[in-house]
């Protein structure tokens, strides 16, 4: 493998910015400093650039079967559209169905990832809970890499686990030093309310909203922080949309609780007006949680300020409008859930976090890079920039605008939910593992020289 040089750029780290050159070897960082005096087969001039660590996202469902249907990218054009997107790895969820075995589906999953183009590791999600569920949770954390396991409070009667199976997950974790996940929405509160609305005639796709309100949410992160507190392990809120969550999270952190919270964009960024677009198009961002009203945005913004969430992820899901989410033009309980993010991440968070002063760019490195690496065990292999790390690097151009569009992303799918939102900045170039993956917007990739990375909790 070529060596590679990166000279004249500002290296963006969680607490500083320095101006030091990169020299890449073997696919490492083999040399960080001013002025450096090496030779290498490619030079790149980031002057006038930052430097920032390749991406990661630890939330993503790249092939995943769902609501009937299967999650439009696979490992591949997943994969990719990260990379242009500048983020070089990704922790994607294992589903197993309820009853299934872990290691059944985790070999399910393995075969899946073989077409990956970045770097990747699971988290596995636990459906249900038994004797075999807590044995093949100590196979995960012990021989496999994956420390992470989701528990989804919500999607009654499919993949939702009750109180008794939570505490059983949660002293299991503690057994093994692993972190439950959880996707916090009341289930019992959501069917009760799609019933109630679905019987009063009330199909379309802004009544999946009107069904999950955010006290639901608020309900069940309380009650998972509860639940952790009494069993004294930490925890981790996935995909946060809204206030109530969120103060949950911060009085819980006040009270010395180890609990981290992950938010995305779409919950950053948009508001339920969308539900209102006509020709079913509202469909498109029909996701859980939902979409909230004005103001909830706000909360999380500043939680991240704050640090009290640590991590944005995309929850990147997508399924076509055509084809898929159709299938409840009559039922919006039957669109399947979910929409796609994984390439724009970055962007947004510069354009409308950075460029907008909600953030600076050491805290977008954090919430995007570094703080996931150290949460999920890749720390410092990913999310830094440190001799002896992966060259995982993305040279960020501060200006020029954009415009995203489903007429122009990689994720393979038919809509995009920030379809027209303007950019400024983006990734001029995206090095993983030492090696050019997109310059200028064109994709280099190469299918199935995405690695596994396996994980070992530390915080
Ligand atoms: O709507 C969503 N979020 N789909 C993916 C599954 C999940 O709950 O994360
Ligand atoms: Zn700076
Ligand atoms: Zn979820
Ligand atoms: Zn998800």
């Amino acid at each position: 493998m070529g060596s590679l040089l990166i000279k004249n750029g500002e290296i963006v780290s969680p607490l500083d910015c320095t101006f030091q050159d990169i020299y890449i070897e073997d696919g490492k960082i083999a040399a960080l400093g001013k002025d450096l005096d090496v030779s290498a087969d490619r030079v790149l001039d980031a002057a006038g650039q930052y430097v920032l660590p390749g991406g990661i996202d630890v939330h993503t469902h790249l092939d995943m079967p769902f609501m009937g249907e299967v999650s439009a990218d696979d490992f591949e054009s997943g994969t990719a559209a990260a990379m242009a997107g500048g983020t070089t790895s990704i922790i994607d969820y294992i589903v197993p169905g309820k009853g299934q075995s872990l290691l059944e589906a985790l070999a399910t999953w393995k075969s899946k990832a073989k077409t990956a183009v970045a770097d990747y590791g699971f988290h596995m999600a636990v459906t249900w809970y038994s004797d075999q569920v807590a044995r093949e949770m100590a196979v995960c954390v012990r021989e496999e890499g994956i420390p992470s396991f989701k528990a989804f409070l919500a999607y009654k009667d499919a993949i939702m686990v009750n109180d008794e199976e939570l505490v059983g997950l949660l002293k299991c974790s503690r057994e093994l030093n692993a972190l439950i996940m959880a996707h916090c929405e009341n289930g019992e509160i959501v069917a009760e309310l799609q019933e109630k609305l679905f019987a009063e005639g009330k199909v379309e796709p802004k009544y999946h909203a009107l069904s999950r309100p955010s006290y639901a949410e608020g309900e069940s992160a309380f009650r998972l922080a509860s639940l952790a507190r009494a069993i004294g392990v930490p925890a981790y809120f996935v995909h946060m949309s809204c206030a109530e969550s969120t103060r949950v999270l911060v009085e819980a952190r006040a009270q010395g609780m180890d609990i981290y919270g992950e938010t995305c964009p779409q919950y950053l960024l948009l508001d339920d007006s969308v539900y209102d677009k006509p020709d079913f198009l509202g469909a498109a961002y029909v996701m859980s949680p939902p979409i909230r009203p004005k103001g909830h945005a706000e909360s999380l913004w500043g939680a991240i300020r704050a640090g009290q969430i640590q991590v944005v992820g995309t929850d990147h899901c997508p399924f076509n409008l055509k084809g898929q989410k159709e299938l409840g033009r009559d039922d919006f309980r039957k669109i399947p859930n979910g929409a796609a993010g994984i390439e724009d991440r970055l962007k947004l968070l510069y354009t409308y976090g950075v460029m907008k002063g909600r953030i600076t760019i050491n805290q977008m490195v954090a919430i995007t890079s570094t703080n996931p690496a150290k949460i999920f065990g890749m720390y410092p292999q990913k999310g830094s920039i440190t001799v002896g790390a992966d060259a995982d690097l993305v040279i960020w151009q501060p200006d020029g605008e954009g415009t995203i569009s489903a007429m122009t992303h990689y994720h393979r799918v038919d809509t995009s939910i920030f379809e027209g939102y303007r950019t400024v900045g983006a990734p001029a170039v995206v090095i993983a593992n030492g090696r050019v993956q997109c310059e200028d917007g064109k994709l280099m990739v190469e299918p199935g020289a995405g690695r596994f990375i396996p994980r070992k909790l530390t915080v």
